[in-house]
């Protein structure tokens, strides 16, 4: 029995029991029922009310405590919120300080415009949070095109002329089967190639888009014995030298083939027409450079470092619209990438014999070889995959095969902004970047080996060995 019920039970009117006096069993003390209840109800009190104020002082504190944490939560949000706007105000500063400059602002996430992911229909099931960048809101070469040459408005025509001549090649070369466009056209150009009947339909092209666009000088191109001197309003202040269709050996078999290019200022007076000379320099005057690839996608590639941000960009043509849109920087692989060594190897019993030892040593360190035959498509998997692309001097062709102007500047000017190396190996007595040749005619050939500094630094290697 509980003291409180004995409590209930010592309070009923008709019991005595109160005033019986009793005898403890155990201490043999005398009590009365009174004071055994004023006994223990006071110690049940006692011991009560004390239970009561220790829970008690538990909860407090913790209701203390939960209550001082919220109050610090709050605070630390209210921090973050404050830095949070204040962040967003200076982005938005700085948006309006790129917008003032015409310069278009960086993606969210640091890059360029359309940094992330291209956008296609197969994004929601790549990456069903949706934050990839639509088509819509990707830069356009033209967009680039305005920005890069920071109102140099000759410069930009030139550039969107050069886009255009791409688009109406790569328009031709993806009809030529039906259109009845493969094969030759039955002459000899000025290096004595044979010549296809697509490389004269894409020397119509860009010779007449850059002409017609009224800022060149002076025109270069592969299939051009001379030097076209454009003379309605004494041309303008840009001159381009131009292989218009490059790989011309893989346009019937539908082989990825492209359009390579390099620009110069002209360096004579407007007062009169330009000339050879005004394009007849190092690569190191190069302003500008790049190559469009007719392949599974036609893509155009550009360097032109004084303008935005400078480096290498790719640009992908969307068919359904017309236009080349973003898709990334070309930054090579600093490591060297992956190892792949490109040549053909069908010469190399003319090679320097440093470049026959290279690439045994690529088959016995277990290097890949690739080769498709077209310059621009082996160039641009040796810029984006790795490795390295050679199209070396030989016993034969001491100056190599490959064409100064159209085909080793602007490649080698692409591979150097892109991260790479871009040397002649041992030529005319030296070691030297192919951008520091001077070539003494339009049609001048160098030997090519490009790409990754760690392979073609070990061809020099070899060739500085041979020489000691
Ligand atoms: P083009 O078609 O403009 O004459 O250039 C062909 C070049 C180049 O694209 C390629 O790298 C090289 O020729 C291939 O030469 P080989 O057929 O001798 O390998
Ligand atoms: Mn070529
Ligand atoms: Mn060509």
């Amino acid at each position: 029995m509980s003291v409180r019920q004995d409590q209930r039970f010592l309070c009923h009117p008709n019991l005595t029991m109160p005033a019986e006096r009793r005898i403890d069993p155990l201490d043999g003390s005398a009590y009365t029922y009174d004071e055994s209840v004023a006994f223990y109800t006071g110690e049940y009190k006692k011991k009560a009310i004390e239970a009561y104020w220790n829970d008690m002082k538990v909860l407090k504190s913790a209701a203390k405590s939960k209550a001082k944490a919220k109050v610090k939560a709050s605070d630390k949000i209210k921090d973050l919120q404050k830095a949070y706007r204040q962040a967003q105000s200076q982005v938005s500063k700085v948006e309006k300080a790129f917008v003032k400059a015409g310069v278009a602002p960086p993606a969210d996430k640091g890059g360029r415009q359309g940094d992330e992911e291209v956008p296609n229909e197969f994004s929601y099931y790549l990456n069903p949070d949706g934050k990839q960048r639509e088509r819509f809101q990707r830069e356009t070469l033209t967009q680039y095109i305005i920005t890069s040459t920071r109102g140099d408005k000759q410069l930009a025509m030139l550039f969107n002329s050069i886009q255009h001549a791409c688009k109406v090649c790569s328009n031709s070369i993806e009809r030529a089967g039906p259109a009845g466009l493969y094969g030759l056209a039955d002459v000899v150009n000025a290096t004595g190639d044979d010549v296809k009947k697509l490389d004269v339909i894409s020397n119509d092209v860009w010779v007449s888009c850059l002409e017609r666009c009224g800022v060149c000088a002076v025109l270069v191109s592969e299939e051009d014995e001379e030097a076209i001197i454009v003379t309605d309003k004494l041309g303008g202040p840009y001159c381009v030298a131009f292989d218009p269709l490059d790989g011309s050996s893989n346009i019937d078999c539908n082989v990825s083939v492209g359009s390579i290019f390099s620009v110069y200022k002209r360096s004579s007076p407007s007062s009169g027409p330009g000339n050879v000379a005004d394009i007849l320099k190092p690569g190191t005057e190069c302003i500008a450079a790049g190559y469009c690839m007719y392949g599974a996608a036609t893509e155009l590639v550009i360097t032109y470092p004084h303008g935005g941000k400078g480096g290498v960009q790719r640009f992908a043509l969307d068919p359904a619209l017309g236009e080349f849109l973003y898709v990334a920087d070309m930054v090579m692989d600093p490591k060297g990438g992956k190892k792949i060594f490109s040549c053909n190897e069908g010469n190399s019993l003319q090679w320097d014999q440093p470049i026959v030892d290279f690439v045994e040593k690529c088959k016995d360190d277990g290097y890949a070889a690739r080769y498709v035959g077209s310059m621009v498509s082996d160039v641009h998997r040796t810029l984006l995959y790795g490795g390295i692309f050679l199209y070396p001097a030989d016993k034969k062709s001491p100056k190599g095969k490959l064409r100064v102007l159209y085909e080793g500047f602007p490649m080698a000017m692409i591979t150097e902004e892109a991260g790479g190396v871009a040397s002649t190996g041992m030529f005319k007595g030296k070691i030297q970047r192919i951008l520091e040749v001077l070539p003494e005619h339009i049609h001048d050939r160098c030997p090519i080996i490009m790409g990754a500094a760690r392979d073609v630094d070990a061809v020099l290697a070899l060739y500085n060995e041979q020489k000691k």
